[in-house]
């Protein structure tokens, strides 16, 4: 097999990379180790920044995502039983879209297979080869068989837990990483969302989260300890929690329903660096991790591989090598970003073991100032829409 650029992995970074090189005329096979079923229903995140809905749009995927993606202008952060609202869009003219990541990786798939692209599910044993050179190939199974697919260029879009960031020689590139002392357990329940907005609560018992997929299915977090096992949060400890972190004392009352799914993911900051060896790109998760507080991870996905699909274009219609070289550190300057504003946004509400009233005390002053202040909500909103110019 033999095409112009071979993606690993089909998630978001990979998907759409594949669909946007398509609209630039230049062919890619993208090659994902699960089943179409388990993509498509893998529940992940779910806040689309402007600036990705308008990509989606300007792609031609978004028609399902105009009609059922849920257009917010606000989000509300709450702490000792008190609500404040940050008014996103008037503060920054811009909004954001919840629509959930496997709805992006299904419209995605369909808009692949209608144009007759190439996404081979359930394929192992991926290795890459030839990185170095001008003739990298990735060789795999699939259907049983041992397949080689040459190639121009490799991209790594295969996740935190792929196989292409490990194709690197350790000694040609540099990590950076920070653990968290907590995960997030999160649910998807059969109930219509209780708040209009996505509420960030700050709780003495630590932080909880509620967010929502659709007028009939709410989605909520809560910070539990790390490598918690999912056992021990039965679904009636989980609602008593989310009840206890999220409680007002204005009479807002949070609607129960059946738990549809449920899972705990450790929360992790990381980023590698450069993002680009020889003829291998890593993009995504595969090249950076942001803790979820932002709601950024898909939103650097996206914004990754609009940029290499742009330099890749250019490469194939001119020749240019500039917009290829520049790519990392274009999409670092962003990740970086989004690093800052995440971590600062998990400090903000997050209950760490080791914290003292002395840190209680500062997280709070935090939140009465974006209370209070528009200079610190507007820094708030202007980093969750998502900056236009990193
Ligand atoms: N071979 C082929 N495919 C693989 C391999 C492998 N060895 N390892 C992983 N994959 C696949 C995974 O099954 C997954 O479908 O690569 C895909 C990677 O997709 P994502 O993890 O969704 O990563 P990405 O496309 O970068 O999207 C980032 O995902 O975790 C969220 O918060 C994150 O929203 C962000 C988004
Ligand atoms: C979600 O809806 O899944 C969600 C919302 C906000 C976040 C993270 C996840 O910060």
């Amino acid at each position: 097999m033999r095409t112009q650029v071979g993606i690993v992995g089909a998630g978001p970074a990979g998907l759409l990379l594949s669909h946007l090189l398509h609209l630039e005329g230049v062919d890619s096979v993208v090659l994902e180790a699960r089943s179409r079923d388990h993509v498509e229903q893998r529940v992940r995140a779910g806040v689309l920044e402007q600036g990705t809905v308008e990509l989606l749009e300007a792609a031609g995927v978004a028609g399902r995502l105009r009609r059922q993606g849920m257009v917010h202008h606000g989000i509300e952060l709450r702490s000792g039983g008190r609500r404040h609202r940050v008014p996103l869009t008037d503060l920054t003219g811009r909004s954001i879209t919840i629509y959930g990541q496997q709805e992006v990786v299904k419209d995605l798939i369909q808009a692949r297979l209608e144009a007759g692209g190439q996404v081979l599910f359930e394929v192992s044993d991926v290795r890459l080869e030839g990185l170095d050179g001008d003739r990298p190939a990735i060789r795999f199974r699939a259907a049983g068989q041992d397949q080689e697919l040459a190639c121009d260029v490799v991209a790594g879009c295969d996740g935190f837990h792929g196989v292409c960031r490990d194709a690197v020689p350790e000694a040609a590139r540099a990590v950076f990483e920070r653990a968290y002392p907590f995960a997030w357990l999160g649910v998807l329940a059969a109930v219509a969302p209780s708040s209009e907005e996505i509420v960030y609560a700050a709780s003495d018992r630590g932080f909880a989260l509620h967010s929502m997929r659709s007028p009939e299915l709410t989605r909520l977090y809560l910070q539990v300890d790390p490598d918690e096992p999912i056992e021990r949060w039965p679904d009636g400890r989980i609602w008593e929690e989310l009840q206890a972190r999220l409680a007002t004392d204005d009479g807002w009352a949070l609607e129960e329903g059946p738990i549809l799914d449920k899972g705990i993911t450790g929360m992790r900051s990381f980023v590698v660096e450069p993002m680009r060896h020889g003829r291998l790109f890593l993009a995504g998760d595969a090249a950076h991790i942001v803790p979820p507080t932002g709601a950024k991870g898909m939103n650097l996905a996206v914004a990754d591989v609009r940029v290499l699909a742009e330099a890749l274009a250019a490469w194939y219609r001119t020749g240019a090598t500039g917009p290829l070289e520049a790519w990392s550190a274009t999409c670092l300057r962003r990740v970086w970003r989004a690093q800052d504003f995440s971590t600062w946004m998990t400090g903000l509400l997050h209950r760490a073991p080791g914290d003292d009233a002395f840190q209680r005390r500062v997280q709070q002053a935090r939140l009465d100032y974006l209370a209070t202040s528009e200079a610190a909500a507007r820094s708030l909103a202007e980093n969750y829409v998502g900056l236009e110019r990193v």
